[in-house]
């Protein structure tokens, strides 16, 4: 294994798809997989990417739109842009300062962190770490309802903004990957060890009750905190309209990277029926194979008010630890600042349907 990059090497590299290389000669193999891979025959991981390429733009000129402002809106309140950390478990895989170097870069590029239950240190330390910065807690239902209202009480006490509840996970993903090499999970730091299991074999059926929630369930554990909450996993414009029904403040229009359910639809050939749908009830954010600027413009012209990007954050953690996280952020900024001009956008809210075909 090689070494963390200098910023000397992290200021040429000029575009996300660069990191991935860099980590795989950075990280056990066995852990590259688990963050690299999908369910089933990854059918869904490799369409999430290939999705928001296939749409074609329709850039508008003389529009006297040289000056930008890439200013993004999450939950009401201003981001430095239209972006946020997708939650990714396990970050000491690809750094031993984990969730506190990328929760340090998100913050300093202005952006919200989502931080996992699954994280490699506490949230509270998360938050210690970032204690002016948006930070948003992502949650799973651990073990049984007492516990993970526990987690709804450190999350609101820490100074956490947001519940992002992960619905799309009533049972792990059937990932070949994980089962061929034997993936063993790291410790997770906001669990207590009697409830960890590290080192047991992972995806396995056992674990099933432990995760499934329900739109009943989603009342009550709305009802622990005053926290916003934001459904993370939704792909039907059905689940959208419950969704909204039942109060969330946002949702996510994610196949959670193609690791759940192989074959489901792309989030760019549903993410404009969910928005019609929805109508301006709630914000409709959008992740899964972001890798450029220009995808994320696709997403905000298909209606996104937002994006959560995840693999490339991961990889550039790998590659330079906090300094690679903030120049994977600082790359995107890059892309969009020249991609709006020539789009004939000089806002985020600007960008339309009609800039795309
Ligand atoms: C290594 C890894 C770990 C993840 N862990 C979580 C998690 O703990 N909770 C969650 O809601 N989503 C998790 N996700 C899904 C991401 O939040 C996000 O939906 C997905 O990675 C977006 O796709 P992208 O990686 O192509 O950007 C994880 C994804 C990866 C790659």
């Amino acid at each position: 294994m090689v070494g963390h990059l200098s910023s000397a090497d992290l200021a040429v590299i000029a575009s996300l798809g660069e990191f991935e290389d860099l980590a795989r000669d950075r990280m056990d193999p066995a852990g590259f997989d688990y963050v690299a891979g999908g369910s089933w025959g990854e059918v869904s991981l490799l369409e999430s990417v290939q999705a928001w390429r296939r749409y074609r733009f329709r850039p508008r000129v003389l529009t006297g739109a040289s000056k930008v402002d890439l200013q993004g809106r999450f939950l009401g309140r201003p981001a430095a842009l239209p972006i946020a950390v997708a939650p990714m478990a396990f970050q000491v895989l690809a750094h031993p300062d984990a969730e506190l170097a990328t929760a340090r870069a998100a913050a300093a590029a202005g952006v919200p962190f989502t931080m996992s239950t699954s994280s490699s240190v506490p949230l509270e330390a998360v938050a210690a770490a970032i204690p002016d910065a948006r930070r948003w807690f992502q949650l799973y239902n651990v073990r049984d309802l007492d516990f993970t209202r526990s987690l709804v009480e450190r999350a609101a006490s820490a100074g956490y903004e947001a519940l992002v509840v992960t619905v799309d996970l009533p049972v792990l993903g059937y990932r070949l990957r994980d089962r061929r090499s034997d993936f063993r999970t790291p410790r997770m730091a906001n669990l207590p060890p009697a409830i960890d299991r590290p080192s047991e074999r992972y995806g396995g059926l056992d674990r099933r009750s432990e995760f499934v929630l329900s739109w009943a369930d989603l009342a009550t554990l709305s009802s622990w905190s005053s926290l916003p909450v934001v459904l993370k996993g939704i792909l039907t414009a059905e689940d959208a309209l419950l969704a909204a029904d039942a109060g969330a403040a946002a949702i996510v229009v994610s196949t959670h990277g193609g690791r759940q359910l192989d074959r489901s639809v792309a989030t760019a050939d549903v993410l404009e029926e969910i928005v019609a749908a929805v109508g301006g009830r709630i914000e409709v954010w959008a992740d899964g194979g972001l890798r450029s600027g220009l995808d994320i413009v696709v997403a905000l012209a298909l209606g996104a008010t937002g994006v959560l990007v995840g693999r490339p954050l991961y990889w550039a953690l790998a590659a330079g630890g906090q300094a690679g996280v903030e120049r994977a952020l600082a790359i995107l900024r890059e892309e969009l600042a020249v991609a709006l001009p020539l789009l004939g956008a000089s806002t985020i809210d600007a960008i339309e349907r009609a800039h795309l075909r």
